[in-house]
């Protein structure tokens, strides 16, 4: 299938971006894209292709900028229930980890999900997940954690792989039995440091090496924070996560500094999220290293808070910056990285083409998929967006509809205005 008569092909072409590299986007004025079965064959402009093949189906793009799906690198999308309550309490004025504190909070949702049935979970996430891919993420990575003991993480996992297995977005699974402090361990959270590491991490690896044998280990996260894990039970779990093969990422300085992002950089994490009360010398260390610094700007909107990941400083360090949604039901129910784009600009400073690289290539750089991901060149994975606007810009100035006409996931066209049908 030759995609093409774009008004402009975003390639992103070239690997994930440091520093101020963020923000090329590979433009092909007219580009063109050939796709063979699930991978990307050839790229070029319209003319170029034609020539060459002639005799190739066609998809109009239509005079619209063409580019890789979005990947969103930090979702938390599977749980029961919903925290509208909250919602309300927080804008009346109490704070999120107040309320995580009187067993609110992530706790309440973990509530809800330990008395989920399997089913009754995989039908909860599943619109999230067909709304993000209306919305063009094509790959999203999707967090455990809200089971908090062994039984409902390991149903949480088993819904996660049956979803990735029935939905045309691909998820990249992570574990993150340390998102808070177990109830049953209120009064002895270095009891459940120690479960999560002696006994769930081995536990996990064999599990996962008996049900998902073709698939990767899953990643390995923690909430490193003030109320949940301290630095040195962060370093126990994820030390302990990485002995066992594990890939790493962390939770950090979402509210307070306690030096998780240096601890990222350190074990060799493929990313450090959140990041709003980043100190300098984390941001250098991040910078000297391949982990990349996840940005989550809807999660301050969402708890109405003013300050942002210093993104400009990440940049200037020379580090990887790379976007998210976050998307979780207690401080930012957002499926949409055109949304986060949008904010991104304003929030932090961003050029749209900053934004968009950080949503692509950088993205996928976070989950550890830049090789096959995040970018259209040959030899990739055809994941693939057709806007319905000619200009790359228009993401990020405009907000609150979806931008997106038609999704291409591993070669398959999904029209976004026929409701998210298979079209051809
Ligand atoms: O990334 N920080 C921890 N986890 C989520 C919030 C989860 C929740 O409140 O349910 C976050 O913001
Ligand atoms: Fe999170």
């Amino acid at each position: 299938m030759l995609i093409h008569s774009s008004s402009q092909l975003l390639t992103l072409a070239g690997g994930p971006q440091r520093g101020h590299a963020l923000g090329s986007l590979g433009i092909i004025e007219k580009g063109a894209v050939l796709v063979r079965d699930e991978k990307i064959l050839a790229v070029g402009t319209t003319d170029e292709l034609k020539a060459a093949y002639p005799d190739e189906p066609t998809l109009d793009a239509g005079g619209c900028v063409v580019m890789p799906g979005f990947v969103d690198p930090h979702t938390h999308l599977i749980w029961a229930g919903d925290r509208a309550n909250e919602f309300e309490m927080k804008m009346g004025g109490m704070a999120y980890l107040d309320i995580l504190a009187a067993g609110g909070g992530i706790i309440s949702t973990v509530k809800a999900t330990r008395t989920a049935s399997l089913e009754m979970l995989i039908a909860q996430t599943r619109p999230r997940i067909l709304r993000m891919f209306a919305h063009g993420t094509t790959t999203a990575e999707a967090k455990t954690g809200y089971g908090l003991q062994t039984a409902t993480e390991l149903r949480l996992l088993k819904a996660l792989l049956a979803l990735d297995d029935e939905s045309p977005l691909d998820l990249a699974i992570t574990f993150l039995g340390a998102h808070a402090i177990a109830p049953e361990y209120k009064e002895n959270p270095q009891g459940y440091v120690d479960e999560v590491s002696n006994t769930m991490l081995p536990m996990l690896k064999s599990w996962w090496e008996t049900h998902a044998p073709r698939l990767p280990l899953p990643f390995v996260d923690v909430f490193c924070e003030n109320k949940a894990f301290d630095l040195a039970q962060s370093r126990q779990i994820l030390t302990k996560a990485k002995e066992l093969g594990f890939p790493l990422k962390i939770h950090a300085d979402e509210f307070d500094n306690l030096g998780g992002a240096s601890l990222a950089a350190e074990l060799g994490a493929a990313s450090a999220d959140h990041l709003v009360k980043t100190s300098d010398a984390d941001i250098l260390a991040l910078a000297k290293s391949d982990t990349v610094a996840v940005s989550l700007p809807c999660t301050p909107f969402g708890l109405a808070e003013c300050q942002y990941t210093p993104a400009k400083k990440i940049i200037e360090a020379d580090a990887f910056l790379a976007l998210a949604t976050d998307c979780n039901p207690g401080t930012t129910w957002n499926e949409s990285m055109q949304f986060v784009i949008a904010l991104a600009c304003r929030a932090m400073k961003l050029t749209p083409a900053q934004a968009i690289a950080a949503s692509t290539i950088n993205s996928a750089h976070a989950i550890r998929r830049a090789d096959s991901i995040g970018s259209i060149e040959a030899g990739k994975d055809a994941d693939i967006l057709i806007l319905s606007v000619p200009d790359y810009r228009q993401l990020g100035y405009r907000y609150g509809t979806n931008l997106v006409k038609q999704v291409i996931k591993r070669g398959r066209v999904y029209s976004v205005d026929m409701g998210y049908y298979r079209t051809a």
